[in-house]
């Protein structure tokens, strides 16, 4: 039955980050498939569907391109679980799986209650034989889960149902999501019923090379995505470490990655120091994979991928000391702009910043904080933040005020006026070619910039008068 089957009709639990882009890059490469993204949140669904691009509820560069070819031909959104689930050949899971937030586990194993209700869902509404796959990260044997609520609704329909599960994990980054997808360095599908991962696996050979795309078994293909996600958050705080001390020792972390990278056995790749790693899945993955290691009686292996987050956050909360220290002290009362709210450039997502951590911070120590952002909106900050904003640019203001305010700033010219300092968070591009020339004289003197993802030039910042400091890099000393 299986290896007559044809794909005809897929469906997507889950419109999210990764379910979103990934049914839109599907829908535009196997046109004769029909799609369908579903998802409980109905604003997500009608964001998906709004003629105005800004409504979009993913930022992703190329994304509205195929939203508005694909849209409608044959990529569908939908709050209709029900029905979209039972015309559907092909099911992909992409609801999020978030660290527990309390019960067995919390802290650090993965919620997979999203999963499981989408397998319910499955189970109740799927006819015929059914492909299951899951596309988000999943803990290793969550499959397992999954295939004990199908076989019981197999066993309760006398057999009219049936279904092969398969796991596919998403390897695309955000702000990159488009390409990756269109050309990734590998697909991976995991699973024990040849059949079901050869239909799978015609998919994909509309666009990627057959020879990217590897097979495995189910908990190999599980295990990976975590493992490469903890491999990828690992290089960063390695590159991290190195840079903090290339701080005290006058080397440049930039230097010193160009030489570390020019071995074709490291690779040149993901050697950028920064304000540490944020998003939804490398806190995530690794708290994930300290959880299962220890559960599977490994203290040692957990101790190590957990040493890997305990450097992260150091690295966050070492930048507003470095802030404080430089203000002589205290940033009380002082003004200071926060460039880059996103975790990363490209992106409007802001789970896991760290930015998060240094505006709370030096809101903490008092400073009054201009946020700027290309993509992020006042309401998203407001929200991360739990504080609402407050104007607080006249200068009786600031002088009268005891408490800590932040306000949303709408260009860089309108962060720098009477800022005493201004830090750069987030490497978008907007921010790398600033004409500090002109604008130094907004700011307070003695004014400092402090850049965190070493995108600023150097020179035309002390050309300009400013003080500066980069991360990373020993001429500061
Ligand atoms: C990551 C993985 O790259 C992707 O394969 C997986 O599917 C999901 O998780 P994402 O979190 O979207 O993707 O972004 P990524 O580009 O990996 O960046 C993660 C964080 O690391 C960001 O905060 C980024 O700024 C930081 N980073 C990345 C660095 O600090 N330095 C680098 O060299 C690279
Ligand atoms: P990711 O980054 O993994 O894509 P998101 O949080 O961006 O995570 O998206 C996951 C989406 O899955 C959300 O929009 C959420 O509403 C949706 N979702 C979660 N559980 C269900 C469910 N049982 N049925 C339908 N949609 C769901």
């Amino acid at each position: 039955m299986k290896s007559n089957l044809k794909i005809r009709n897929v469906c997507c639990i889950g419109a999210g980050y990764v379910g979103g882009p990934t049914m839109a890059v599907f829908a535009d490469k196997c046109p004769n498939i029909k799609f369908v993204v579903v998802d409980k949140n109905k604003d997500r669904i009608n964001g998906w569907n709004s003629e105005n691009a800004k409504s979009l509820p993913v930022f992703e560069p190329g994304l509205e391109k195929i939203i508005r070819k694909t849209r409608g031909e044959n990529l569908f959104f939908t709050s209709d679980l029900q029905q979209s689930i039972s015309n559907a050949d092909m099911v992909f899971i992409s609801v999020n799986t978030p660290t527990k937030e309390k019960g067995l586990g919390a802290g650090q194993a993965s919620d997979i209650k999203w999963v499981e209700v989408s397998a319910r869902e499955i189970a109740k509404n799927a006819k015929g034989f059914t492909i299951v796959v899951e596309k988000s990260t999943m803990p290793v044997r969550t499959a397992e889960t999954i295939k004990d609520i199908l076989s019981a609704a197999e066993i309760n329909s006398y057999k009219t149902k049936s279904f092969s599960v398969l796991s596919n994990p998403e390897f695309l980054a955000e702000g990159t999501a488009i390409n990756d997808l269109e050309n990734p360095d590998r697909v991976l599908i995991g699973g024990d019923d040849k059949d079901s991962i050869d239909l799978l696996s015609s998919l994909y050979a509309n666009w990627v090379n057959p020879e990217k795309i590897i097979k495995t078994n189910l908990w190999s293909s599980e295990l990976s995505k975590l493992a490469a996600n903890a491999f990828l958050a690992q290089r960063i705080s390695s590159i991290n470490s190195i840079g903090a001390l290339c701080e005290l020792t006058g080397a440049n972390i930039s230097e010193v990655a160009h030489a570390i990278g020019a071995d074709t056995r490291i690779g040149n790749k993901f050697l950028n120091a920064g304000p540490g790693f944020g998003g939804s899945c490398f806190r995530k993955d690794l708290l994930n994979l300290a959880y299962l290691s220890r559960h599977f009686g490994l203290p040692e292996v957990a101790n190590y991928w957990e040493s890997v987050i305990d450097l992260n956050n150091w690295q966050r909360d070492r930048i507003s000391k470095v802030v404080v220290e430089k203000l002589f002290g205290t940033v009380s009362g002082k003004v200071i702009s926060i460039f880059g709210f996103s975790f990363k450039a490209n992106t409007n997502d802001t789970r896991d910043s760290p930015s998060i951590k240094v505006v709370q911070d030096l809101l903490e120590e008092g400073a009054l904080l201009y946020i700027h952002d290309p993509k992020v909106t006042a309401s998203q900050i407001e929200e991360v933040l739990k504080i609402k904003q407050n104007c607080f640019t006249d200068k009786d203001f600031i002088q009268k005020t005891e408490n800590a305010y932040w306000q949303y700033s709408k260009s860089v010219r309108e962060s720098l006026i009477n800022s005493d300092a201004a830090i750069f968070l987030t490497d978008w591009e907007d921010y790398k070619n600033i004409d500090w020339n002109s604008l130094s004289k907004l700011m307070r003197v003695p004014a400092w910039i402090f850049d965190c993802r070493a995108i600023l030039s150097r020179e035309s910042i002390v050309e300009a008068k400013l003080n500066y400091w980069r991360l990373g890099d020993g001429s500061n000393i």
